[in-house]
């Protein structure tokens, strides 16, 4: 590649490294607080993206990579934060931890990218079971793959 190539596209990185990136941790206004069995699956594996407690990696300091990772998190806590606990009433929280089953169990959360970066972050089937169980022991959230539903919310 000619030299003025190579200096124009290290002169872009160099420059988008300005263009600011919102990488803030609102405050915690009411978090939820199951089983503290439950609760470490949650943090290690949703945290990140579904609470104000994100964990910012290195890589969310580096343009362009770093648009998309503040774009997930801004998009995840609008989701489901587990940290707002005050703006859900109960039956509006159930519904998403019924969905938050469904998404697991179909290896759609955490996101795929996420846990090719954080391997650790993947839930297990153990893992798993384990919050099926309690989901429906604390919650009588009945779920399983037969009685999936795809409704939004
Ligand atoms: C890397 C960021 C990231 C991680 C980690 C992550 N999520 Fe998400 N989640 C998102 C984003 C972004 C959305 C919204 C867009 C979408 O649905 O794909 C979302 C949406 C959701 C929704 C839909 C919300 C609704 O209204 O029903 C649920 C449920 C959910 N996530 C559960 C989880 C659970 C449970 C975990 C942990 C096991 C998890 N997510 C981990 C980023 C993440």
């Amino acid at each position: 590649m000619p030299k003025k190539i190579i200096l124009a596209i290290v002169g872009v990185f160099l420059i988008i490294q300005l263009i600011p990136v919102d990488r803030n941790n609102p405050p915690v206004s009411e978090e939820w607080n199951p089983d503290r069995e439950i609760k470490q699956i949650i943090q290690k594996s949703c945290y990140d993206c579904h609470s104000n407690k994100t964990k910012w990696p290195w890589y969310s300091y580096v343009a362009p990579v770093s648009w998309l990772v503040a774009h997930d998190v801004k998009e995840g806590r609008e989701e489901l934060n587990f940290t707002e606990m005050d703006r859900y009433s109960e039956r509006r929280f159930k519904r998403k931890l019924r969905h938050a089953l469904e998404e697991v169990y179909e290896k759609e959360m955490p996101l795929p990218i996420y846990v090719l970066m954080h391997p650790e972050a993947k839930v297990t089937d153990e893992e798993f079971t384990k919050l099926k169980n309690y989901l429906e022991k604390e919650y009588k959230i009945e779920w399983s793959p037969e009685n999936e539903d795809h409704e939004e919310e």
